[in-house]
Parts: C-alpha cells; sequence; structure tokens
C-alpha cells in the first residue's frame, strides 16, 4: 500500500507576507492533523525555502525545491544553486524535469537525468515529471514520449537510486488549462509508466514507485484521481495557492 503523496507547487509566486498567511491558514485548519494518513510536501519558490523551513519546523510537512543546478559543485556559476545547498536548507524533494522548465528552459532528457542523479548522491529525493503535448498525443506519439522521457532517465540509475524516484505524470495540456485528464485516461497512463519501469526494475520494485499526477488537479476532482491503482497523488500547481482548496485536495487523499 502506497501512502499517498500531495505536493504544492508554488511556481513563481508568493510574497513574504502572503506566504505567512497561507502557511498559516494551512496550519490552522488542518494541514498537520492530515500528516498520519497523506504525506504533503511545500515546494515554494527558492527565494522563499527559508521562510517556508522556518515556519514548518515541528510539523512533518516536507519541502520541496523547484529547481537545481545538476552537475555542478560549488564555484563560478552565477545564478545556479546545486543540491548540497539544499540540503542546508532542509529540503527533502526537488522537482526536475517540470514541464516548464523543459519548454521554457530547454531541458532536455539528459539534463533532467543528470539533475535527478545529482539529487540522489546528495540525498534528496528527486521528484521527475514527465508528460505529453497536446499535439504530440493527437499525433499518437504518447507512448513514445513518455518512453523517452522516463526511460533516459531509469536507465541512467542502478536500482537502488531509481527505487527512491518519485515520478509525476502531468501532461502539458491539463496544466494550468482547467483541462483534466479524465480518470480513466491518467490510469491508463500511470499504469504504462509503471511498465515502463518494470521493464528496468521488475515488478515488485515498480510496484513501491510514487507516481503522482498534476494537471488542473481540484478539490472536486481529485477524489476520482485518487482512488485510481496507479495514482499515489498529486503535483498541484493553482489549486496550491489557496488554502482551502489544497487542503480540499489533502483531504481527498486520505
Ligand atoms: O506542478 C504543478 C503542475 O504543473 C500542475 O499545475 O495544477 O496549475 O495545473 P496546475
Amino acid at each position: 500500500m502506497r501512502k499517498l503523496l500531495v505536493a504544492a507547487n508554488w511556481k513563481m509566486n508568493g510574497r513574504l507576507e502572503q506566504n505567512r498567511a497561507l502557511l498559516q491558514s494551512l496550519k490552522n485548519n488542518g494541514l498537520l492533523e492530515l500528516n498520519h494518513e497523506v504525506d504533503v510536501l511545500i515546494i515554494p519558490p527558492a527565494c522563499y525555502l527559508s521562510q517556508v523551513s522556518q515556519e514548518l519546523v515541528g510539523t512533518q510537512v516536507k519541502l520541496g525545491a523547484q529547481n537545481i543546478c545538476s552537475w555542478l559543485q560549488d564555484g563560478a556559476f552565477t545564478g545556479e544553486m546545486n543540491a548540497q545547498m539544499m540540503v542546508d536548507l532542509n529540503v527533502s524533494h526537488v522537482l526536475v524535469g517540470h514541464s516548464e522548465r523543459r519548454a521554457f528552459c530547454a531541458e532536455s532528457d539528459e539534463l533532467v537525468a543528470e539533475k535527478t542523479k545529482a539529487c540522489l548522491v546528495s540525498g534528496l529525493v528527486p521528484l521527475v515529471c514527465v508528460g505529453e503535448t497536446l499535439d504530440e498525443r493527437e499525433q499518437g506519439l504518447l507512448q513514445a514520449v513518455l518512453s523517452r522521457q522516463v526511460l533516459t532517465v531509469a536507465k541512467s540509475l542502478d536500482e537502488e537510486a531509481l527505487s527512491k524516484v518519485v515520478w509525476a505524470y502531468e501532461p502539458v495540456w491539463a496544466i494550468g488549462t482547467g483541462l483534466t485528464a479524465t480518470p480513466e485516461q491518467a490510469q491508463e497512463v500511470h499504469a504504462f509508466i509503471r511498465s515502463l519501469l518494470a521493464t528496468v526494475m521488475g515488478q515488485v520494485a515498480a510496484d513501491k514507485l510514487h507516481i503522482l499526477y498534476g494537471g488542473s488537479v481540484k478539490a472536486n476532482n481529485a477524489v476520482e484521481l485518487f482512488a485510481q491503482k496507479d495514482i499515489d497523488g498529486g503535483l498541484i500547481g493553482g489549486a496550491s495557492l489557496s488554502a482551502s482548496d489544497f487542503l480540499g485536495i489533502c483531504n481527498a487523499a486520505k
């Protein structure tokens, strides 16, 4: 039985006061009591990691980062942050390969694999995002795209490392659009991703992995999505910016 994980990706949103109010409201309205049933992860912009870390002291809510620089140790790399720096900030998880970074920052499958490895070497859990665009789906390329994205990462890791990766399936056409994959569509793809991973690590190990769904998850569609056999929680964007919406989704994962 895989315990569900619900992750709040704030993306490039928030300000000090707004973050404080959001976290207070989450805490005052049941976030902390959820913990024995659902794992919760908050992923703010890097500049607010310290703030969120402090607000979460004494709770079991985990802290995530939206990005790291992949292959570099300390040095003259202006504007970059490495995995060790995230460890210093109490980060436990790092998003890797989010479609927005693949699209806007030209991150390749190979780079995603490098970043995944860098997280693992530093003891961070990589949350690797994969998903097809609408164009790719309509052209019948769904399985080819996912195979490429998943297997480039999976085949670059040994089995022990691979067992620590968390995956997120995010159909690009569902992100921030209000369109959601139906529970059946999402389940079909999650099962496919798990079967790909089983080809690398075996079925027993693949069955232990978490595969989250992301793409316009709201409180009113979360129950059905999370009830699917291969959906192990959600990666939540827009709805994570409202305490009541996010808590509604977390409660759907209980
Ligand atoms: O990281 C989160 C996903 O991109 C989903 O975003 O819930 O705003 O569609 P969304």
